[in-house]
């Protein structure tokens, strides 16, 4: 029985996390459960399963104690999700906090030696160094929580690191990979929420449709994989089918295939070498035909930025993350229109300089000044 200690319980991977305890309650269970804002989602989890720990906003203490007066009650304001993956040394932790905010637990629960089922991509943007650093130092298994990273080590099982000559990561093109420049003026919010393939949370979508999600997912390759970013390739794949390939200097190319179901990875991070079964709905001859094709860098301008950021590698890192984290929120909010985002990240990475290396206090300070830089920008415009 592994029992989970789930951050980000009530987000789309959150849910899909725990559509999977549910389904092998005999080899999962959910020990500890955390969420910024939604209650009633957080009640309806606690009705299911008795969790000890619950971690929020210090507002719903109260509501969560009224009826739960068991449960463990730690607030966000206090650090309650570093005490949380204090605790419980037996657990896993499943991070699956959307942006930044999630480094500092992740950092935690490796200085912890727990293991760390990692789908909040932007702690290792921000703090992939940090991150690498700290795993040296302790038991520590890092498994990522991610179609195309999921699929890159399967693929890498038994092979090394210095064989490959590239590895690639598959990108559906987002919601708008058939819209011309000239359309993505017009977009709306509710355009850009409707992605093809995949059903996932806004931020996310929304890093889809401007490949930001795939200059985060080339930098977490880059981390979790150690391959330097030269031989890290990413392609169009329209029908999110093929999720990662490896090609080895033998000539040799694996690639990874399977449903677009984010429970398919999540339920591989979970299990380790014990396989489930699950659902197996792959049928190749519907699905007909596989198309590839390479990335429009004009039309998806902010991959090559994004790229050029992440060879830099330091500090600006954080600042390409916290600019989109806050251009994404206004546009999401209706405050500025979609193609505001990519100029509002250029004017952040124009205005604070790079810095190599810097500690998890530097990238947190910074990014402070980045957020109200930004939303001084979008207010000025
Ligand atoms: N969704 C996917 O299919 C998918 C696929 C691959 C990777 N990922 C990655 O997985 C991570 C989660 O994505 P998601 O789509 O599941 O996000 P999401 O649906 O927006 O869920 C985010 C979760 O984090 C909580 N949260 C948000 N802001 C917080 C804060 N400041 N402090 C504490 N908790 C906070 C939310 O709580 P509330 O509900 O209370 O707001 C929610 O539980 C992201 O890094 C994403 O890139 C997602």
């Amino acid at each position: 029985m592994k029992d989970i200690q789930l951050l980000g319980a009530t987000g789309s991977i959150g849910t899909q996390a725990i559509d999977i305890i549910e389904e092998f309650p005999e080899s999962f269970r959910l020990k500890a459960v955390s969420a910024a804002h939604s209650v009633e989602k957080i009640l309806t989890i606690l009705k299911r399963h008795p969790v000890d720990t619950v971690v929020m906003h210090a507002e719903y203490e109260n509501k969560i104690k009224s009826v739960y007066p068991d449960v463990t009650f730690l607030s966000l304001e206090n650090d309650g999700l570093i005490q949380l993956v204090k605790t419980d040394k037996d657990a896993l932790v499943l991070n699956a906090l959307v942006g930044s905010v999630g480094l500092p637990a992740t950092l935690e629960t490796i200085a912890q030696s727990k293991d760390v089922l990692l789908a909040n991509k932007e702690s290792l943007v921000v703090g992939g160094h940090l991150i690498m650093d700290a795993l040296k130092s302790s038991t520590s298994e890092l498994i990522p929580i991610d179609s195309e990273h999921s699929a890159l080590k399967a693929c890498m099982k038994g092979r090394m690191t210095e064989d490959v000559e590239t590895m690639i990561i598959t990108a559906s093109g987002g919601s708008f990979r058939d819209y011309t420049l000239e359309d993505l003026k017009k977009v709306t919010v509710q355009d850009a929420l409707k992605h093809p393939n995949w059903s996932m949370g806004d931020k996310i979508t929304i890093d889809s449709a401007t490949m930001m999600n795939k200059v985060f997912e080339v930098i977490e390759a880059h981390f979790l994989f150690g391959m330097p970013y030269d031989k890290i390739d990413a392609i169009i794949h329209r029908e999110s089918q093929v999720h990662a390939l490896v090609h080895f200097k033998d000539g040799n190319v694996l690639a990874h295939m399977g449903p677009a179901d984010m429970r398919i990875a999540i339920l591989s991070a979970l299990q380790g070498s014990k396989v489930h079964k699950y659902r197996t709905l792959f049928d190749l001859a519907k699905i007909g035909s596989l198309n590839f094709e390479g990335i429009d860098r004009e039309k998806y301008s902010l991959f090559d930025l994004g790229l050029a950021v992440a060879k830099e590698d330091g500090l600006h890192r954080a600042t390409l993350n916290k600019a989109n984290e806050v251009a994404v929120s206004l546009f999401l909010k209706g405050a500025i229109h979609y193609l505001e985002i990519e100029t509002l990240i250029k004017r952040a990475l124009h205005a604070f300089e790079n810095e190599k290396n810097p500690t998890l206090d530097t990238i947190l300070a910074h990014e402070d000044a980045v957020e109200a830089f930004v939303l001084k920008e979008a207010k000025r415009r």
